[in-house]
C-alpha cells in the first residue's frame, strides 16, 4: 500500500434488508463470522495493509458499530476486578486496532452518497473503500494488493469473474489488459442485464480512490435503483484512463447473503482444530 493511502472508508449505513428480522435490532455488520463480527475482518484487512484511520459512514440505529471499536471503561474495570486478564487484553486489542471515526450518511441513496459523506473526514488525499459484506481471505490483504498496483492519481477496483447470470448483481468493467495482468478499464456499468454486459468482470467491494472522486460524485445523477452509484462516478475516471481493475488473489465470500455467510463460517471453522474436528463429526460438542 502506498503510504499516501492512510484512510479507509467503510459504508455501514444500509438497512440490511436481506437480514431482516435480525437487522431490526442488530446492524448486519455485527453478525458474527465465528466469534468476531463481520466488519472486524475488513478492519483487520485494512490495518494489515497499513491503513491508519477508519471512517465509518453510519446512520441512526447503527451506534453499536462505533461502540464495538470504542473503549468500554465499565466492562474493562469489571474484567480487571475479576482478574480476567485474557478477556481484558482481547477487548482492549479491538479498541487499539486503529483510530475509528464516524460520520453520518447525508441521505440513504446509494454507495456514491455514502462515500461522498466521508469527504471532510478523508480530506484531500487518496483513500480506500472496503465493503464489509465482501469478506476476502487472502495471504496479502486484498486492499493492499490494490494499493500496491495503483499508480498515483489513479483509481483501482477489485475484479472477479462471475457467471453471466450474475452480472446484474455487480458493477461490471471492461477494458484492455496490461502486461502486468491488470485491466485498464474504459467502460463501467452498474448492474447491467446479461444481454447488455460487456464482460463478466465484476467489481468486488475494494476500491482505491483519488480525492477528485468527491467532485465527480457531487455531479453524478441518480442511476440504477434511483441511487447515486459509485460505479457511475468511477466511469468518469475510466473515460480519462484512470481506473485499474485488479484481479486480486484470495477467496471472496458474499457475507451479506445467507449462503455466503454460512460458507465463510465453515471456511474459517475448518482452520480451528477444535471446530474442524466437530465439523468432521469426530468430536462431541460437549
Ligand atoms: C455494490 C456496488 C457494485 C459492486 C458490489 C460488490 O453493490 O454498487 O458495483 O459490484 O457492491 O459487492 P451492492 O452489492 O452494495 O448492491
Amino acid at each position: 500500500m502506498p503510504s499516501t493511502v492512510r484512510t479507509a472508508v467503510l459504508p455501514v449505513a444500509g438497512f440490511g434488508t436481506r437480514w431482516l428480522p435480525i437487522t431490526k435490532a442488530v446492524p448486519k455488520e455485527l453478525l458474527p463470522i465465528l466469534d468476531r463480527p463481520c466488519i472486524e475482518y475488513a478492519v483487520v484487512e485494512a490495518v494489515a495493509a497499513g491503513i491508519e484511520r477508519i471512517v465509518l459512514v453510519t446512520t441512526h440505529g447503527k451506534e453499536a458499530l462505533a461502540d464495538y471499536f470504542d473503549t468500554n471503561p465499565e466492562l474493562e474495570r469489571h474484567l480487571e476486578e475479576q482478574g480476567k486478564t485474557d478477556l481484558l487484553a482481547m477487548v482492549r486489542g479491538i479498541t487499539g486496532l486503529v483510530d475509528v471515526v464516524t460520520v453520518r450518511q447525508r441521505e440513504a441513496r446509494g454507495l456514491g452518497l455514502a462515500v461522498l459523506s466521508a469527504q471532510s473526514a478523508v480530506g484531500d488525499e487518496p483513500f480506500a473503500v472496503l465493503l464489509a459484506d465482501d469478506l476476502i481471505d487472502s495471504e496479502v490483504p486484498a486492499i493492499g494488493q490494490l494499493g500496491a498496483a495503483t499508480p498515483p492519481d489513479m483509481a483501482a477496483v477489485a475484479l472477479m469473474e462471475v457467471p453471466i447470470e450474475r452480472v446484474s448483481q455487480y458493477g461490471i468493467c471492461s477494458g484492455r489488459w496490461t502486461a502486468e495482468g491488470h485491466m485498464l478499464v474504459d467502460q463501467m456499468t452498474e448492474k447491467p442485464e446479461p444481454a447488455q454486459a460487456r464482460s463478466r468482470h465484476a467489481i468486488v467491494g475494494r476500491y482505491i480512490l483519488p480525492p477528485d472522486i468527491f467532485t465527480i460524485l457531487e455531479r453524478t445523477p441518480r442511476g440504477r435503483n434511483d441511487e447515486v452509484q459509485l460505479t457511475d462516478a468511477l466511469a468518469v475516471l475510466a473515460g480519462q484512463g484512470r481506473v485499474m481493475g485488479i484481479c486480486f488473489e484470495g477467496h471472496r465470500f458474499d457475507a451479506g447473503s445467507l449462503p455466503g455467510w454460512l460458507e465463510a463460517n465453515l471456511h474459517f471453522a475448518r482452520r480451528r482444530p477444535e471446530l474442524a474436528a466437530l465439523l468432521a463429526g469426530q468430536e462431541d460438542p460437549g
